[in-house]
């Protein structure tokens, strides 16, 4: 809920409850102009970044009138949690950019919050297979739950011998990465089919091996980004018309006063099974 304003913000007034994009966005430079807000130039993704985060008491948002969303009367705020970050990272930068068609193969490699909302909303296009590829069982068992249509663990190192044999020796159409280390990129590399996109969403902190001498004539495309948020307006009807319910990915809720429990809870998610944990002020 918003307590108070600065003098230039026109669109939204103490007492309005909102949703905080992760991307802020002046929407006047030539990036906000093109819908690439997360390359806004007085902006962008600063909150939790180079700025202070969303995990606090009280919050000062920067570019307010173009980086909140009001919340629709009767909305899930939990929902809307979900639609901060995870839900537009994985649609934009994994299923917009990876171009999942109807009837179309994609794998995710990485069934964290972020592979599984790459996984909830590459399920608005009808793709035939969704394999969800993860070290974790328990979350590709939540994998299954959420509508992938087979899930490998790869922790014996041969997941590409058993996703080839699930595409008849094929490969994915769309290779969508959700891990950000070089092993699940080059998974990707592996499994993309002719012609096939390899969508990055994992942020990597080490280069990467890209095998062009096995690459060169497979006619695919690889495609980054740091999401824009730009899907917030379609995600929120999308929420409104209950098309999807991202509350699934809850697994925990703290009191803001047992934070550091909160974090300890989500810094251990393979012993906790933690997706989202939510805090409640
Ligand atoms: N591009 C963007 O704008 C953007 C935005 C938000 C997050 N991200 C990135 O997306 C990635 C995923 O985020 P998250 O919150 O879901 O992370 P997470 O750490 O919760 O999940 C990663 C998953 O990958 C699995 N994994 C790890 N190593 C693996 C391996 N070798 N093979 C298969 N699976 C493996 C883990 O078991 C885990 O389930 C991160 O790199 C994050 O920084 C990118």
């Amino acid at each position: 809920m918003i307590d108070s304003v600065g003098p230039a913000v026109t669109a939204f007034k103490a007492g309005d409850r909102v949703l905080i994009s992760c991307v802020s966005a002046c929407g006047k430079c030539e990036y906000c102009r093109k819908g690439m807000f997360s390359h806004c130039t007085t902006g962008g993704w600063i909150l939790g970044n180079t700025i202070d985060g969303t995990q606090a008491e009280f919050v000062r948002t920067p570019h307010a009138d173009t980086s909140l969303y009001p919340i629709p009367e009767g909305a899930d705020e939990e929902a809307l949690v979900m639609l901060s970050d995870i839900l537009p990272t994985g649609f934009e930068c994994g299923v917009l950019n990876g171009k999942v068609q109807p009837g179309a193969t994609v794998a995710i490699v990485g069934a964290g919050p972020v592979g599984l909302a790459a996984l909830l909303t590459a399920q608005f296009y009808s793709p035939a297979e969704i394999i969800m590829i993860d070290l974790d069982d328990n979350r590709l068992a939540v994998a299954k739950r959420f509508g992938a249509t087979q899930t490998i663990n790869s922790t014996d190192g041969k997941a590409v011998e058993a996703l080839m044999k699930l595409t008849h020796n094929k490969g994915v159409d769309t290779a969508i990465e959700a891990v950000g280390v070089p092993a699940t990129f080059e998974l990707c590399e592996q499994i993309i089919a002719p012609g096939g996109i390899i969508a990055n969403i994992g942020v990597h902190g080490v280069p990467v091996t890209l095998h062009l001498e096995r690459l060169w004539d497979r006619n695919i495309s690889i495609t980054t980004r740091l999401v824009d948020t730009a899907s917030t307006p379609m995600l929120l009807d999308v929420l409104g018309a209950h098309k999807i319910d991202p509350t699934l990915l809850i697994t925990h809720r703290f009191k803001f006063d047992d934070i550091l429990e909160a974090y300890e809870t989500f810094g251990h998610a393979a012993k906790t099974k933690a997706l989202k944990v939510l805090i409640e002020a």
